[in-house]
């Protein structure tokens, strides 16, 4: 069975949008609240919750992922810049995995993959660390061979493929090709002792053919399972992306 984390961030983009200014995150007014979110998305069947903290914190903040921590039952990934600041910070706050993204000021979500070539040592200092703790890391990669071979060579446990090249890809005639470039990756990432998991773009239209990526572990989705949840409710959300996850 392939296993659902649910990204929340964007419960968090919709709080800040109308209250940004407020000195705290949660009471009063505030709302949507993330982390009744996250539990009502592990009611649902989610199977574990993924939240990106950024540096600008645009959307998650601090307190919803101590809160968060003190929370959920299920696991916790923090998703993070591998910075010096953010390391220190997931030492702390110890959550079950960390998932190491590139950070960018001006992108509207996370745009590509990291590059683990060119922030070889920064990431190697990053898993050693995690690991000596107790906390997986994860690299969120391109699925391209010179980035998987090297996640394996530095002893990252995980790799979450992106899928936003396929996902954008959806509606033309490039489909295929990033589906392919996927399912190579997929395999290769696996003869390698990695776990694969994957995520961003991810959608109930698309889940159909991403399934099929051979040895996927775990699907990391956000935006389209919030987005139907306005219409639907959260746990009506969960369990639909749930049920076509593993038709
Ligand atoms: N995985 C990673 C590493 C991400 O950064 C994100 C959010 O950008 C997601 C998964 C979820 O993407 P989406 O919101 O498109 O489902």
């Amino acid at each position: 069975m392939i296993l659902l984390g649910v990204n929340i961030d964007h419960c968090a983009t919709l709080r800040q949008a109308r209250y940004r200014q407020m000195p705290v995150t949660v009471g009063g007014p505030i709302e949507p609240d993330p982390v009744t979110l996250a539990v009502l998305s592990e009611r649902a069947g989610a199977d574990g919750i993924t939240v990106h903290l950024r540096e600008d914190r645009r959307h998650i903040q601090d307190r919803d992922v101590v809160r968060l921590r003190e929370t959920i039952s299920t696991r916790l990934n923090l998703e993070m810049a591998c910075t010096p600041a953010m390391i220190e910070y997931a030492l702390k706050l110890k959550p079950d995995s960390v998932c190491l993204v590139p950070e960018n000021r001006q992108e509207v979500t996370t745009e590509g993959g990291l590059d683990i070539v060119r922030n070889r040592d920064r990431v190697k200092a990053c898993i050693d660390t995690m690991k000596a703790v107790g906390i997986k890391t994860s690299l969120f990669i391109d699925p391209d061979a010179n980035q998987i071979e090297l996640s394996a060579k530095l002893g990252a446990p995980w790799v979450e493929l992106h899928t936003g090249a396929y996902a954008n890809a959806y509606h033309t005639s490039a489909r295929a090709k990033q589906l392919e470039r996927l399912r190579v990756g997929a395999t290769l990432a696996h003869e390698l002792d990695l776990v694969v998991n994957a995520g961003h773009g991810i959608s109930y239209v698309n889940i159909s053919e991403v399934r099929t990526i051979p040895h996927l572990h775990e699907l990391n989705i956000g935006h389209s399972i919030l987005s139907r949840a306005l219409f639907t409710g959260i746990e009506e959300a969960v369990r639909e992306m749930k049920t076509r996850m593993n038709a």
